[in-house]
């Protein structure tokens, strides 16, 4: 993977480009980025590049952001297949639909949804600002939330609120087996444990620590132990390492890896898997595949997630790639 570096690297200047990663993308693709971050970090970052290029290695919903908050940049992703199982159940005549059906609810929509639906919901939310913006409305608005039905159950539980779930959920996060959890607690008495809030609530009633993924690398950052267990994509530790390389990170294990010596490692996201150093190459080598949508559709979808970017907390220091 490494014979990509250097050409990457030269791509990049010459393309006058910059790669924005998520925490979930492969080592390789997170050591050659400028910046690496959570959903949210990644759209303020988007929104801020003034180079002509922006090669996002993420998911397809990511990338549409960036489009939509920067749209005079050219926006590559490596394979445009790169979607998300939440964006696939959530169609968005379904969810027009839904909506219809509940006329006094607003919609406030998890960023991981196609651009269509977000051009239909009120408010975007990301993992890391849910709670912080659910408590700024008044406590008798009825709310809709989609489309991952887990984390609008942490957040019911969180604010105390009654949104109606859409029925969705992240494949990913439903993978990690609460029975083999609970054997590598036993086994590591004093390890503690960080979920994301996409994981089902018996996984986040047994984590000391449940958010974003950049709030459990803050986490792991300011919790004194020495070993933690991590329920989210385990591409994330990799960036737990390169900053604590003192402490012991262990991936919390699925239900599919018992099974068989050559089962899938099921926790991992299966579309940030297709960016790989090659296509990432490719895409900056031939500026294709790009991210593209009408100025209507992009009006509509920027509405919602300037609301967002409002009453969003004001950053913290974000996480930034070694380069
Ligand atoms: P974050 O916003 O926490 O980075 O999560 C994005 C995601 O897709 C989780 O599965
Ligand atoms: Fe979507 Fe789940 Fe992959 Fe996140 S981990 S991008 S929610 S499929």
């Amino acid at each position: 993977m490494t014979e990509y570096v250097d050409e990457i690297r030269r791509l990049k200047k010459e393309k006058n480009a910059v790669i924005l990663a998520h925490y979930y993308q492969d080592a390789e693709i997170q050591d050659v980025a400028d910046f690496v971050g959570d959903s949210l970090d990644l759209s303020r970052r988007a929104a801020s590049v003034d180079a002509d290029v922006i090669v996002f290695c993420g998911v397809r919903f990511m990338a549409e952001v960036a489009k939509i908050v920067n749209p005079t940049r050219t926006v590559l992703l490596p394979d445009m297949d790169a979607g998300c199982s939440l964006e696939e159940e959530c169609p968005a005549e379904a969810f027009k639909a839904w909506r219809a059906e509940h006329p006094d609810h607003i919609s406030l929509t998890y960023i991981n949804c196609s651009a269509e639906v977000k051009g239909l919901s009120d408010i975007i939310v990301t993992s890391s600002n849910a709670e912080a913006i659910i408590n700024q409305l008044p406590e008798d608005q009825p709310i809709l939330f989609a489309p991952d039905r887990h984390l609008g159950a942490y957040l019911n539980k969180k604010t105390g609120r009654d949104m109606v779930l859409w029925p969705g959920a992240c494949i990913v996060h439903e993978e990690f087996s609460e029975e083999r959890l609970l054997q590598l607690k036993a086994e590591h008495p004093d390890a503690r444990v960080a979920a994301h809030p996409e994981c089902p609530n018996a996984i986040i009633e047994l984590a000391d620590h449940a958010g974003s993924t950049r709030s459990i690398l803050d986490f792991v950052a300011r919790d004194g132990t020495s070993t933690f267990i991590i329920a989210t994509e385990p591409h994330i530790i990799h960036q737990m390492e390169l900053n604590h390389p003192e402490k012991t990170f262990i991936a919390a294990p699925g239900v599919k890896d018992a099974r068989a010596a050559d089962s899938c490692p099921c926790t991992h996201c299966p579309y940030m898997a297709l960016n790989t150093m090659e296509k990432l190459r490719n895409t900056l080598r031939d500026m294709t595949p790009r991210i593209e949508m009408s100025e209507t559709s992009r009006l509509d979808a920027l509405k919602p997630i300037e609301r967002m970017l409002e009453m969003s907390p004001k950053p913290k220091a974000t996480s930034q790639a070694a380069e």
